[in-house]
């Protein structure tokens, strides 16, 4: 059992075949796929305007030079990928750690007025593994102080919160298209945003900083984050197989969820992206032995981001680091079906109560309390 598998056919294969076969007319980047390609990711997601980029990273670095001043601060989750910090870091700014909610390991809402300074400038919301972050809260707390939201959708595509796609609660949204992701173009992303002065400067920073009038020069220095027609067209082959992807997936973490559940399993974070188990045992040898009996696993993520030592950052984030330390991130992928769900579960459970009764355990006990505010699509 694979923890990813992105599922690629004839029909991504034909349109392949479609934009090489007319290269010598149709430039392969600029040549009008990739802008379909944005038009009917809008559509999916019900509004904004949709701008393709290289990679989320890419889509984040974006979102953050059109917001932020040298020395702004921002609040991002310790429980993210590097990229949502970096992308702060490199537009200037200084991201400011959040820890999660053991709940959810979403940023925890309660964490954010400890935060803030006056150099706060925006929220950066990550929804873990799928599951909507408490944007109730993070939006009442960012109207308040004046601050944007970007959200990192990067395992997030298909997610609504209160009727809207996330990524089109905040300001912007960044999407991924990385091969482990919910569709893919080999690498990839996806800038979404309903404000048109953020979508134009997005689109001038994407192309090194060039306008519409090519012949008026540049007056910001931008990068090259285009995504190209080969990718497009891959990407627009992939949108169409979503709402099966989805379905597949949804389907498979609540089976999982159940299954998980019913074998005595009861700290489970994620939605459709992947499911992640806080354990009791040591986590690195339960993934070697699964491995070892043909199931791959993941860590989602290995560490927090302010413990990587490029941020030199002092403090603690304690639910952060714990979920770091004590959890296993099991596949609900679309190239898997109920039979594996049942059988990495069961398998999972063999291998903990053999830890257990080993007496290994005793590493963490799970929260108590009614979960807070975040919706389901
Ligand atoms: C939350 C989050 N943000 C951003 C990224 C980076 O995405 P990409 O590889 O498309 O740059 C990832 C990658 O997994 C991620 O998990």
């Amino acid at each position: 059992v694979k923890f990813a598998k992105p599922i690629m056919g004839e029909p991504e294969m034909n349109a392949v075949r479609e934009v090489l076969r007319k290269a010598h007319k149709v430039p392969l980047t600029n040549g009008g796929r990739v802008r379909i390609f944005e038009e009917a990711f809008q559509m999916m997601v019900c509004g904004g305007q949709a701008i393709a980029t290289s990679s989320c990273m890419a889509a984040l670095h974006l979102a953050f030079m059109c917001l932020l001043k040298p020395g702004d601060e921002v609040i991002v989750p310790a429980l993210t990928h590097p990229a949502t910090a970096h992308a702060v870091a490199l537009a200037g700014g200084r991201p400011v750690f959040c820890d999660a909610h053991p709940e959810s390991g979403n940023l925890d809402p309660d964490q954010l007025p400890l935060l803030l300074s006056p150099k706060t400038k925006a929220l950066a919301v990550v929804h873990f593994l799928g599951k909507p972050a408490y944007m109730m809260s993070c939006v009442d707390f960012a109207r308040r102080h004046g601050l944007a939201i970007v959200e990192d959708c990067a395992l997030a595509l298909g997610a609504f919160h209160s009727g809207r796609h996330v990524g089109l609660i905040g300001d912007v949204g960044c999407f991924s298209f990385y091969p482990a992701k919910h569709m893919t173009t080999g690498e990839g992303g996806m800038l979404l945003t309903r404000s048109p002065e953020l979508a134009e400067k997005a689109i001038r920073l994407r192309a090194f900083g060039y306008g519409n009038d090519r012949d008026a020069g540049i007056e910001e220095i931008g990068l090259n984050y285009r995504m190209t027609e080969i990718q497009g067209a891959i990407g627009l082959e992939q949108l169409k197989r979503l709402p099966g992807f989805l379905q597949k997936r949804l389907s498979n973490a609540e089976f999982l969820r159940d299954t998980l559940k019913s074998l005595g399993f009861n700290h489970i974070l994620g939605r459709d992206y992947a499911l992640s188990v806080v354990l009791d045992v040591d986590r690195d040898e339960v993934r070697k032995q699964m491995i070892s009996v043909g199931f791959e696993t993941s860590v989602y993520y290995p560490r927090p981001v302010p413990h990587h030592p490029v941020y030199k950052c002092s403090g603690e984030w304690p639910v952060a680091e714990m979920i770091c330390r004590q959890s296993i991130t099991l596949p609900v992928g679309p190239h898997l079906d109920h039979g594996h769900m049942k059988l990495q579960a069961e398998t999972l459970a063999e291998i903990v109560n053999a830890h257990r009764a080993r007496g290994r355990g005793g590493l963490h006990r799970p929260p108590s309390g009614p979960e807070i505010e975040g919706a389901r699509a």
